[in-house]
Parts: structure tokens; sequence; C-alpha cells
């Protein structure tokens, strides 16, 4: 007998088709090896935190998950140090400003947040201060822990942002400058454009968001990626600022903690019940793929997503429509 579709597999695919022709955006050539990305391309994904996925899309397609390490290397020193040791040297304040921004926040000089190159490149110092040139190797562990399966870095990418990175470098002298790294600036920078080149599809951010969901346990494996208190922490950081100064209108529009990053993707976290990723290279000027915001947009109020939806969490539509 044939299983019938699922609600939420037809309600993809419909979206799917209404958005894959929005043709607003460019693909980012910033990093010039980003350029080569087919403008076409739109995936979603969506895994359930019992371990169903629905997909449809270019799911399969690889991309460099760039921003979208950043919060899992803050979970990782979030981990290692404990929140209050993170804190003097990375704050929690959403900044309003560009993801490239080359600012602290005034007298404590810290960077605003995790989410923004100023954070994510003082997270990186602190994962050198622990494991040196090794970091890289504990950063792909833990990222292919929470997609599920073996992840490796995109060397022409790597490269590319390497060779062409110098607005980061500035951030990084900036943050020298405040001590808010100990030296080793190269060293620390190459951490976070290996971290920001690492391969994914859009099937595994889901896994590694439905693992957020999970309050940290990867729902298909069960392996244990991120303890609670990281967990925690790493969401609230995602709902204030995970997608910049667009951050507020994302909150009133969609109202689920996220994170995008330049190549294309675009992961979301609906606390306790699924993860979602979307995959579409063409991006808004503030670096947030236009496909993958609308997507969204349209997931979150036919399944009433939002965190403050009276439909979610607890109330009887999602959970009826996952038990399928
Ligand atoms: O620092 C950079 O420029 C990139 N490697 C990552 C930036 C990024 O993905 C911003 N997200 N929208």
């Amino acid at each position: 007998m044939m299983s019938e579709k699922h609600e939420i597999q037809y309600l993809i695919e419909r979206i799917h088709k209404q958005y894959k022709d929005q043709d607003d955006g460019e693909v980012a050539s910033y990093i010039p090896e980003l350029s080569k990305a087919n403008p076409d391309h739109l995936g979603i994904s969506i895994l359930s935190t019992t371990g169903q996925y629905f997909e449809y899309g270019n799911t399969d397609t690889l991309f460099t998950i760039q921003s979208i390490s950043k919060p899992l290397t803050y979970g990782m020193v979030l981990e290692i140090y404990g929140a209050e040791e993170v804190k003097k040297k990375i704050d929690v304040e959403p900044s309003g400003e560009a993801y490239n921004s080359i600012e602290l926040e005034p007298k404590t000089n810290r960077p605003f947040n995790p989410m923004v190159n100023a954070g994510a490149i003082a997270a990186s110092g602190m994962l050198f201060k622990k494991y040196g040139k090794d970091a890289i190797d504990f950063i792909i562990e833990k990222y292919s822990l929470a997609a599920g399966r073996p992840l490796s870095i995109d060397k022409e990418v790597y490269l590319s942002e390497s060779t062409t990175g110098n607005r980061n470098r500035a951030i990084a002298y900036l943050l020298l400058h405040f001590d808010m790294i100990d030296g080793h600036v190269e060293e620390i920078l190459e951490i976070y454009f290996a971290q920001c080149s690492i391969l994914v599809n859009c099937h595994d951010l889901a896994c590694i968001a439905a693992t957020l969901a999970n309050i940290g346990e990867n729902p298909i494996t069960k392996k244990e990626v991120f303890d609670i208190e990281a967990v925690k922490n790493i969401m609230s950081v995602m709902y204030i600022c995970g997608m910049y100064d667009y951050t507020g209108n994302w909150v009133n529009q969609v109202g689920i903690p996220a994170k995008s990053g330049v190549a294309g993707g675009l992961l979301g976290v609906v606390n306790r019940q699924m993860g979602i990723a979307t995959y579409s290279p063409k991006l808004d000027e503030r670096g947030n793929s236009c496909r993958g915001i609308s997507v969204y947009r349209e997931l979150s109020q036919e399944l009433g997503l939002h965190t403050f939806d009276c439909m979610n969490s607890g109330s009887s539509l999602l959970t009826s429509m996952l038990r399928g």
C-alpha cells in the first residue's frame, strides 16, 4: 500500500513552487569563490525532533556553512569556558549593525555578540587558546556530530577568503588592540576562515538545527552534541542577533531563532519541535538569503511557528501534524 504524503511535505512543495522564481538579490562575490553558486537553487529541509525528514528542491547541493558556523563555535567555547568567562570577551547584545562592522562595544571594548564577525573571531581566539592549531579539527568533529555525518572543508573557498579577507584582519587587529584575543592574529583568522568554509547541504543543516531544537541531542544518531546550558545560550543569542540588522523584522515576522550565511544557507530552530534549513544563494543587502526569508515567513505563518504564536509549542496543531 502506498503511504500517503505528509501534510508538511505538501506544504514545503507548495512553498518551493511559490518562491523558486523569486528573483531579487545577488549571489555573494566578495569572497570570489562564492560567486560560482547557481543563483536558481532553492532547497528546503525540515527535520522534526522525532526524526522525521521533510525535504524538497536542492537539498543535496553542497555549500559552505559561512556564518551559520558562528552559533556552533560559540557553543563550543561556552562548553569549554562557561558562560561567565566567555562573557568577559564576547557580550550578548544586538549590535544593530552589519555582520562585518568594524566596531566594538563602547566602554567594555568587547564584541557586541558572537553572531557578528568580531564576536566570532574572538570565539576562534578562545578555541585557539585551548587547542592551538588543532582547533579546526575539534570544530569539524563537533559540527560533524551535529550534522550526523563527517564534514570537510572546501579548500577553494577557504583560500579565497583567506586571500581576500582583509576586513576581517582589521577586526582581528582591533580585538588584539583591546586584549580580546591574545596575539596569534593570523592563526586565529585561519581558524575562522576554515570554519566558515565547512561544506554542508540543506539536509545537514536541518539536522544541526534539529539537534539544537532537541536540546543538544542529534535526533537521528541520538548522540549528545551540546549541553543544555550551551543550547539555551546559543538559542537566545540567535534569536536577538542571528539575522544581523534585520533581526527585529525577522523576530517580528518569523519569530524563531535563526542564523544566516553568505553562501545562502539559513538555519532555524523551533524549540523542542523541529530544525529547518533553506538554501538559496541570492542575498539581500544585509547578507541574508532572499528566498530563504520568504520561505521561512510562509512556514512560520502556515505552521504557527512564531515563539509567541498561540499555535506554537504545547498546542495541538503542530504536535498532531508531526505525529502524522
Ligand atoms: O566573515 C565573513 O565574511 C564570512 N566568512 C562569513 C560571513 C557571513 O556568512 C555573514 N552572513 N550572512
